[in-house]
């Protein structure tokens, strides 16, 4: 009887142990996991084989629908506690100036001054950008049809205002365009604005007078950056990303955010879109040049490869979307696009769903005690003489 008892005992023991540990073990995979999925564990298990890239700088282009991009460099790198370069409010590094080291305010400077994520909005200067980053980071950013891009931005910017035009109007009349050459308001946004947030100086090139060196500037682009996003491939830009990157497809999973309600879009007939095109000529031929060298990319990759990434892709969106999202809302920043979430404690579908500004914000607070944490233990050691 007392043998049995003890045998009982035993094997309760050895039971509860083995449960508990398979609990641990769930547990931690799960909060491994975005969504726990058994196939999204299981490829990123094979992933991680080829350790996963974490040093990225991507220039944000305005109304290329960067924020999505944005949004998923923020969470790979938030959810690591990674080093972003960031401003000490809001969300610009400069802009129109170019972007330089100093723009970096002293709370948020890192031990060695270089990071690990530059993501938001600043305008190019390759080598400042260079010094900031850590060695070999990958460089990216996106594109899109300029004759879009200036719709979309003619709208968010209320350029009739500045214009006093409306955007057919200002089509009509190419005497005038001059006056977004210059670029207003605040001198960020005008015409060729993909080409001048990418460190152009566009106003020397209005007049034709410097036509050639429009070549010398797409072939620096070229050189410099490691992929160009197309805006109107999100899904393939997005798998060549993260093979970029190392990276399983969910981390590049997504749902909109930052997109306005009030905006409507103006309907362009053919010759006006033809005009935008005249209009933003540079912007014209980088993003002619780069669609292209897309294109190869693509058939380099493999194109029935890509569909099949892609489809994986968008299965990974709508999954991601129907398990976070109740009913979108337009109670965002600025009454953007905005969610009720069905778990709002999940680390994907929260900052999935969080606007620009506010997730800045976090990742900036989070960052600021981080260092001076850091900066705090540092100072204590500065008097210390090691008296043992
Ligand atoms: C700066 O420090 C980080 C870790 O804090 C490291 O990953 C990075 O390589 C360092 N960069 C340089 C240039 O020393
Ligand atoms: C950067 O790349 C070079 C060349 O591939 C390599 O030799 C070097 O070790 C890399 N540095 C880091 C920090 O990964
Ligand atoms: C705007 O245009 C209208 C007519 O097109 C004109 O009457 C008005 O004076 C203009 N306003 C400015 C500030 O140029
Ligand atoms: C500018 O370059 C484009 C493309 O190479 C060419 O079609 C156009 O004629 C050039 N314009 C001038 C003013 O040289």
């Amino acid at each position: 009887m007392r043998l049995w008892g003890r045998v009982l005992v035993f094997a309760t023991v050895i039971w509860c142990t083995v449960l508990a540990s398979c609990l641990i073990l769930y547990a931690h995979k799960s909060n491994d996991s975005y969504r726990g999925t058994g196939e999204r564990t299981r490829r990123a298990t094979e992933q991680n084989e080829v350790a996963e890239k974490t040093d990225i700088f991507f220039l944000k282009t305005h109304k290329c629908a960067s924020s999505t991009i944005q949004n998923i460099l923020m969470r790979f790198g938030y959810r690591r506690h990674l080093d972003f370069v960031l401003p000490l409010k809001d969300n610009y590094l400069g802009h129109p100036a170019q972007f330089n080291r100093n723009m970096i305010p002293r709370e948020l400077t890192s031990f060695n001054q270089t990071y690990n994520i530059f993501t938001h909005h600043s305008r190019y200067n390759y080598e400042e950008v260079k010094a900031v980053m850590n060695e070999n980071a990958t460089f990216v950013t996106m594109l899109r049809n300029p004759a879009s891009l200036f719709e979309s931005m003619y709208q968010y910017y209320r350029l009739e205002v500045t214009t006093n035009m409306t955007l057919q109007k200002f089509i009509k009349n190419p005497d005038k365009w001059f006056y977004l050459a210059v670029r207003s308001p605040a001198r960020k946004i005008g015409t060729n604005q993909m080409s001048f947030d990418l460190g152009l100086n566009v106003a020397e090139f209005v007049d034709g007078k410097r036509n050639d060196s429009v070549d010398d500037f797409i072939r620096k682009i070229e050189t410099e950056f490691d992929l160009v996003m197309i805006t109107e491939y999100m899904e393939a830009s997005l798998v060549l990303l993260s093979k970029l990157m190392n990276w399983p497809l969910e981390h590049v999973a997504s749902f909109k955010v930052n997109s306005r309600q009030l905006v409507r879009k103006v309907q362009l007939t053919l010759s006006e879109r033809d005009s935008l095109m005249y209009m933003n000529f540079i912007d014209a031929r980088v993003y002619k040049h780069f669609l292209k060298k897309f294109q190869s990319r693509i058939a380099d990759f493999g194109v029935e490869l890509m569909k099949e990434e892609v489809r994986k892709l968008l299965d990974l969106n709508s999954k991601l979307w129907s398990s976070c999202v109740d009913k979108p809302n337009f109670k965002g920043y600025g009454r953007t696009l905005s969610y009720d979430l069905r778990n709002p404690q999940d680390f994907g579908c929260f900052y999935s769903a969080k606007d620009e500004l506010s997730f800045t914000e976090e990742i900036r607070n989070d960052q600021v005690k981080r260092f001076s944490t850091l900066r705090k233990l540092d100072s204590l050691m500065d008097d210390y003489v090691d008296e043992r």
